[in-house]
């Protein structure tokens, strides 16, 4: 069965009630769930002014919470030993290291006057992979930030709540991420993809109804540990190339002007540069085509977005390329319209879009090609675009 069967949000739900339960002996008051992502088009470019195109998955994490008339916060995040948070003082980051994404989050609402927030026991539960390049810690932001939003008896501005997020992934877990997993999270809704101008942060919905296509998702379990750094290192690339080019945004920067480039005394920054401009033309075209139901046009702009990424930006990884290659054998006659890596790379996640009726086919030819190859096992599941983050 390569597909890998789904627990609901329902399911989901329930088994979060039944810890709080079992653990702190309440009902919830409060239960948040939030979707991780991925993204069809667009990558390495939210934190260069440009645009991406995610969707929120089926993949959930799940918060239940009842007041406990302390001063303290009682979590418990399944397979892990109870964190308590006091709520008294500012917030610092600590360990254990996930519990600075809701530590980052409170501090958040602290800053912005909504304190103090009362006591509370929480449970956590997800059935979104963590480390599978899915957003598994914007979405564990955005479901607590919902939980404290109730909390504390306040609705930010989606805008301002999806910020607050990534400024806790900032501040607390010390990754400088841009604003798409977030955005993604918060502004996700059902048979939609997220089209968002990371320079004026507005998201603008592109419609994904036909239920003839699929969204697959191939984890190849690969995580490579260089991926923090990688990825800081690549934002400074970015910002340096941007400064050579005396521009004060990529949007103001054309093909021709990274001619200017080929001067420095390796190519490494006009290869990083060439990535970002022609990223955000692919993702521009990808869009306009997605909204004249040109679904078949995605594959040239996806396959090349995966090259660009492999060989310009250079943070692929042989299994990310190995799924890719696979899919792109069976190709437009067995129902793959387009594939590549989706999210930060080093490992994670591929994505690739399939016509519906052959989306079993697909996945079980991926799944024994790639274990034969990798000596992995894969985990592959189907998506349509969900909704947001949002109280259940
Ligand atoms: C990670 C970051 C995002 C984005 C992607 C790459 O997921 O959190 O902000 O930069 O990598 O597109």
């Amino acid at each position: 069965m390569p597909l890998q069967a789904n627990e609901s949000l329902a399911e989901l739900s329930a088994d979060a009630r039944t810890h709080l339960r079992q653990y702190y002996q309440q009902e919830p008051s409060l239960l948040a769930a939030a979707p991780g992502r991925v993204n069809l088009i667009g990558e390495h470019i939210d934190y260069c002014d440009g645009f991406v195109l995610p969707l929120a998955i089926n993949r959930h994490i799940v918060i239940a919470a009842a007041l406990n008339n302390s001063g303290m916060a009682r979590v418990r995040s399944m397979g892990e030993e109870e964190a308590v948070i006091s709520l008294e003082d500012p917030q610092a980051p600590a360990t254990p290291p996930w519990t600075n994404y809701l530590r980052g989050v409170l501090e958040g609402f602290r800053l912005r006057g909504s304190w103090p927030v009362p006591g509370f026991d929480a449970v956590i539960v997800s059935n979104l992979p963590i480390g599978g390049g899915l957003s598994s810690s914007a979405a564990l932001e955005l479901a607590f930030a919902t939980i404290v939003e109730g909390l504390v008896d306040t609705v930010l501005d989606t805008r301002e709540k999806a910020l607050l997020c990534q400024k806790a992934e900032h501040d607390f877990a010390g990754v400088p991420c841009g604003i798409m997993d977030q955005f993604a999270s918060a502004f996700g809704q059902q048979d939609n993809l997220v089209l968002i101008d990371c320079q004026s942060q507005d998201p603008e919905l592109v419609p994904f109804p036909s239920s003839d296509l699929s969204v697959l998702v191939a984890n190849t379990m690969i995580r490579h540990k260089l991926a923090d750094g990688e990825y800081r290192a690549r934002r400074e690339d970015t910002e340096r190339a941007l400064a050579l080019l005396g521009k004060s945004s990529w949007r103001e920067v054309n093909p021709a002007d990274l001619e200017t480039l080929r001067n420095e005394p390796d190519d490494l920054l006009f290869r990083r540069a060439r990535h970002v401009v022609s990223e955000i033309a692919r993702t521009r075209e990808s869009a306009k085509e997605l909204r004249q139901d040109n679904y078949a046009a995605l594959g040239p702009h996806m396959a090349a977005s995966h090259q660009s990424l492999r060989d310009d930006f250079e943070v692929s990884c042989g299994e990310l390329d190995l799924m890719v290659r696979i899919a792109n054998e069976i190709g437009f006659e067995g129902g793959v319209l387009g594939s590549r890596m989706t999210g930060g790379g080093f490992g994670g996640s591929t994505v690739t879009l399939c016509r519906g009726e052959q989306l079993h086919e697909i996945a079980a030819r991926l799944s024994v090609a790639y274990e034969e190859e990798s000596g992995h096992t894969p985990q592959l599941f189907a998506t349509r675009p969900v909704q947001g983050a949002r109280l259940l």
